[in-house]
């Protein structure tokens, strides 16, 4: 028998109550497609409040320890003060671990109403860069010493123009760390047969940045992907590598999606084109996500811990389980995955679904959480 091992992590808020509904269908969905040849041996972790409750940390050193030699992980969300206390679980998780992609795929569920005329034309996976770019957290207020400092730096030893009162931001931007991130985003279209992967950056303005990012994602294509990838334009087979500058690429995304189908892109475009997709198609409620590194991949839905409806049995169950279906293809047991999405989507025909989704489908009823997990599961 071949078992996986992935390890869990509850999450706070509406964790627990997506977990509960949730796992059963992910385990289902194992059973029925391989009978007792696979399985998924799940092993919790404590983090979050109750990581806090149970040992004081919430952040156990037994967690870290068990992740650090971990393969596979799925967890719920987390809670992150804002501005006081300690800082992001997720982005130390990330950091620690050196989960440098965060893979978001976007596609439509009919039924669901959409901002936009023809969503079903979605269909996309977005590899945004998770280390770097802006979010390196290299920022110096307005008027501090070390603002001023680096300003009277950039002016006087290289000539920059910069009021003296500006806040600054720096953002490095890598050829390792884009070249890392472009294979991965390669790798997957050619081992899912995908047409094409675009670069998406804003290298007409921050030429050394986001241009490098472009630059280095090309020249990743050209010296390592011979004969598999071949640059838009040109005569040859395989994945169609191509880049777009952000802002055309937003329309792109709403005018074309149908050219469009794995997008690479730096960290803070990134952010914003996932979202936008996501809305595209009606919304995070039902999206999924996993941050990867080079060993450890960590799925987790893109919602947030929800506290308003937390504990009252009103949360969607779908984020989670779609983040487990991503797992199974993951690790290559698509028929899992593929009988998981098959149910969501009877699911979504048959119009009960809890209330985020309930105001979005027209003529649909509205359920709790546990019994859109038992809807899924029988459909299974
Ligand atoms: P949120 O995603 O928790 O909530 C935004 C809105 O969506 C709320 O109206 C909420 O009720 C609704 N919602 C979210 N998930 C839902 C679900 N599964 N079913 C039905 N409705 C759902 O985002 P917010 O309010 O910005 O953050 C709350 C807390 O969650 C914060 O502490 C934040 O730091 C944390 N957070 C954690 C994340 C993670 O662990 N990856 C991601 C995003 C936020």
């Amino acid at each position: 028998m071949a078992e996986k091992t992935v390890y869990y992590i509850e999450g706070d808020g509406i964790g627990p109550e997506v977990w509960k509904a949730g796992r059963p269908a992910l385990d289902a969905a194992v059973s029925k497609a391989y009978g007792t040849e696979k399985k998924l041996n799940w092993v919790e972790l404590l983090a979050g409040e109750k990581g806090f409750a149970e040992t004081g940390e919430h952040l156990p050193k037994a967690t870290m320890d068990a992740l650090a030699g971990a393969e596979l992980a799925m967890k719920g969300p987390l809670n992150t003060p804002v501005g006081k206390g300690f800082r992001s679980l997720n982005v130390t998780m990330r950091q620690v671990f050196d989960l440098y992609a965060c893979i978001r795929p976007i596609k439509y569920f009919k039924g669901i109403e959409s901002p936009v005329k023809r969503p079903d034309l979605v269909d996309m996976t977005v590899f945004r860069e998770n280390t770097e770019d802006v979010y390196a957290g290299i920022e110096y207020q307005s008027g501090s010493p070390e603002a001023k400092k680096l300003i009277e730096f950039l002016v006087d030893e290289l000539g920059a123009k910069i009021d003296m009162t500006a806040g600054v931001g720096i953002k490095p931007i890598t050829p390792a760390g884009s070249k890392r991130l472009v294979k991965k985003a390669l790798d997957f279209a050619i081992e899912h047969n995908k047409p094409s992967v675009t670069l998406v950056h804003k290298g007409n303005i921050m030429k050394t940045t986001e241009g490098g990012f472009r630059a280095w994602g090309y020249e990743l294509a050209d010296e390592d992907y011979k004969g598999q990838v071949v640059r838009e334009g040109e005569e040859g087979e395989g994945v169609i590598i191509k880049d777009r500058i952000a802002d055309a690429m937003f329309q792109n995304v709403l005018m074309y999606p149908e050219q469009y189908s794995v997008l690479a892109t730096t960290n803070l475009n990134g952010d914003y084109i996932s979202d936008a997709l996501a809305a595209q198609v009606g919304g995070l409620g039902l999206a999924p996500g996993v941050n990867m590194g080079d060993t450890l991949a960590f799925f987790e839905p893109t919602h947030g811990t929800a506290p308003t409806i937390a504990g009252k049995d009103m949360a969607n169950p779908g984020s989670l389980i779609l983040s487990g279906a991503m797992m199974l293809e993951h690790i290559g047991w698509h028929e899992a995955a593929a009988l998981i999405h098959a149910s969501v989507e009877k699911a979504l025909a048959a119009k009960k679904v809890t209330v985020d989704l309930a105001v979005q489908i027209p003529g649909s009823t509205q359920i709790g959480c546990q019994e859109f997990g038992d809807i899924l599961l029988s459909q299974l």
